[in-house]
């Protein structure tokens, strides 16, 4: 049941999995006739058949009000982006995960979970895809705002809507996209709110946490880390690693709404450095 996934090039001519969903699933139907749904239904069975269309209906919302969003703020961020065809930073295009963005909404929700004195701060977004994560990050009072990109296209849209965001209530000008492999970033020497929305593989995740480790044992300072997935596989890994060696601790969060704008539902949990130096700051 994978016909509506096929791909379609955007106008920055890159592949799109959610571009033109509902016009494929209008011409399967023509192509096929009125009988189609019953054949699936016969196929696959009733529950599969439903929860099928279910996903897609959401997928198709969630993609149209991205898409509103987008013309509401005059940039580019929507989409489910496949990385192959993009040019690619380093070795790791083959850990990294396709660019699809946090919604506005599943991001105003976790930033309750954060701190409200965030006036020092500078806000990651490791893996920041076309900026959507930036900009919204930018509604709040960050020092800074940064976003790490491996794949030079996406880079290139990032900048534009980075220039041409409308947004009446943003807080934080200074926005910057770093293109480098998350692996071989460097972070800033400041307080941090560091942002994950399932970017890569575990072996990717690794490196990255010891670099983020390193960085604060090298210069204490506040920081509070987010990993959002929109699976609990990845949660499941990425949460030992993040609080082995005792550097970090895990917040209490509420449970995630499903949200109509998000074309995938992100599990998430927040955590916060201990800057008493928990047993064993070393090395996560
Ligand atoms: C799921 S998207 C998240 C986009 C954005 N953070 C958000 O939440 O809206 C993952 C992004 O991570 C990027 N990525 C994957 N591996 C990377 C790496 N090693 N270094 C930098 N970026 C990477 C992908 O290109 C993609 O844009």
């Amino acid at each position: 049941m994978a016909e509506l996934e096929t791909e379609r090039l955007d106008r920055d001519g890159i592949q799109d999995r959610s571009a033109g969903r509902l016009a494929r699933a209008v011409r399967l139907l023509c192509e096929r006739g009125p009988l189609e749904p019953f054949r699936l239904v016969r196929r696959h069975g009733l529950a599969a058949s439903a929860s099928f269309v279910a996903r897609n209906v959401q997928h198709l919302v969630a993609d149209h009000l991205a898409r509103k969003w987008d013309r509401d703020h005059n940039v580019d961020t929507a989409g489910s982006i496949q990385l192959a065809g993009l040019s690619i930073v380093g070795p790791n295009r083959d850990q990294g995960n396709e660019c699809l963005c946090t919604s506005p909404k599943t991001f105003d929700f976790i930033m309750r979970s954060l701190p409200s004195d965030l006036g020092d701060c500078t806000f990651i977004d490791i893996g920041a895809g076309k900026s959507r994560t930036l900009l919204l990050a930018s509604r709040y009072p960050f020092a800074k705002v940064v976003g790490v990109e491996f794949a030079h296209e996406l880079v290139e849209i990032a900048i534009r809507n980075i220039a041409s965001f409308r947004g009446p209530a943003q807080k934080c000008r200074d926005i910057e996209i770093v293109e480098a492999d998350a692996a071989a970033y460097k972070f800033p020497p400041t307080p941090l709110v560091v942002y994950f929305y399932n970017p890569f593989s575990k072996q990717v995740f690794d490196i990255v946490i010891r670099n983020l480790a390193a960085s604060l044992r090298e210069n204490d300072r506040a920081c509070h880390l987010v990993y959002g997935s929109s699976s609990h596989a990845a949660i499941d890994w990425a949460r030992p690693a993040i609080l082995a060696g005792g550097a970090f601790e895990q917040l209490p969060t509420p449970p995630m709404p499903g949200f109509l704008d998000a074309v995938r539902k992100i599990d998430y949990a927040v955590f916060r450095y201990r800057r008493d130096g928990g047993e064993g700051t070393s090395a996560a």
